[in-house]
């Protein structure tokens, strides 16, 4: 790491909730986005176990494994100087006992060096979150609208409005260690009254301003994976237009002989 680049630890990103700084996370899979974004100073990214739609092309984030997720966060991590970086638990590396989330949570750690892991759920997770956190590895929740849960709660993108249960859910979530907790598809005047609750930071998406930060899918955001266009996401890029400008000036160029000139051709 060059000496000028100061990482961002968890307890510089836990304490900006009391310092009144707005958070900016994005997810990234791989070298060269991970790059991209820390070198553009985002706080933090996510290896997010979205990875199973946006690079592997599945309809839910269910198939993805762990090793999986450790090939991607290992790659991510050559990348990162300065950026907080947390790798999810995927679905069935944490649910089905303690000593299995601390294996999994460990091996993740261990194999990709990330500074944190994250898994979903409040109160049902707690004793989990709290095992995990003795073994010295930092946990981010995610409580509201849980993927994982696609199953039980009928599709994605289902907006939770159950208010007992999200907050105590992000009570559960503080009180067991978590450092940070994501929102998702939260009502924003309850994700406003959730943040208030808790001295940890919020990571709000499709959850409102009034959360300590914001997380976004990259490739969302950037207008790379244009079929996805929920109310919450704001698209701040075209790249996949852009890229594919490209890719047909690029064709045409080779199809009409001006690809490669002879600056291009070595003698
Ligand atoms: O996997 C993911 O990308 C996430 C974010 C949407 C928070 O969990």
């Amino acid at each position: 790491m060059s000496k000028s680049v100061k990482k961002v630890t968890v307890p510089m990103f836990r304490q900006a909730a009391s310092e009144g700084r707005r958070l900016t996370m994005l997810t990234a899979y791989d070298y060269l986005w991970a790059g991209i974004f820390d070198e553009a100073g985002v706080d933090s990214i996510l290896v997010g176990d979205s990875l199973a739609m946006i690079v592997q092309g599945h309809s839910t984030t269910l198939p993805v494994t762990v090793g999986e997720m450790i090939y991607h966060g290992r790659a991510v991590m050559r990348a990162v100087q300065r950026a907080l970086v947390v790798v999810d638990m995927p679905f069935m590396s944490y649910q089905s006992s303690v000593s299995e989330a601390i294996r999994n949570a460990g091996r993740i750690i261990k194999r990709t060096g990330a500074d944190a892991v994250k898994l979903e759920g409040g109160a049902i997770q707690a004793e989990t979150i709290r095992s995990i956190g003795r073994a010295d590895i930092p946990v981010m929740a995610h409580i509201g609208m849980r993927p994982q849960a696609v199953r039980q709660l009928g599709g994605m993108g289902k907006i939770q409005r159950d208010e007992q249960q999200l907050l105590d859910d992000a009570r559960a979530a503080e009180d067991a260690g978590a450092f940070a907790i994501v929102l998702e598809l939260i009502p924003e005047d309850l994700a406003g009254r959730i943040t208030e609750s808790l001295s940890i930071p919020t990571i709000g998406i499709g959850a409102g301003p009034r959360c300590t930060g914001q997380v976004l899918v990259g490739a969302d955001m950037l207008g790379l994976n244009t079929g996805f266009r929920p109310r919450f996401l704001k698209q701040f890029g075209d790249l996949r237009e852009r890229a594919q400008t490209a890719v047909r000036q690029y064709m045409s160029e080779v199809q009409g002989g001006q690809f490669p000139g002879a600056e291009h051709s070595h003698r």
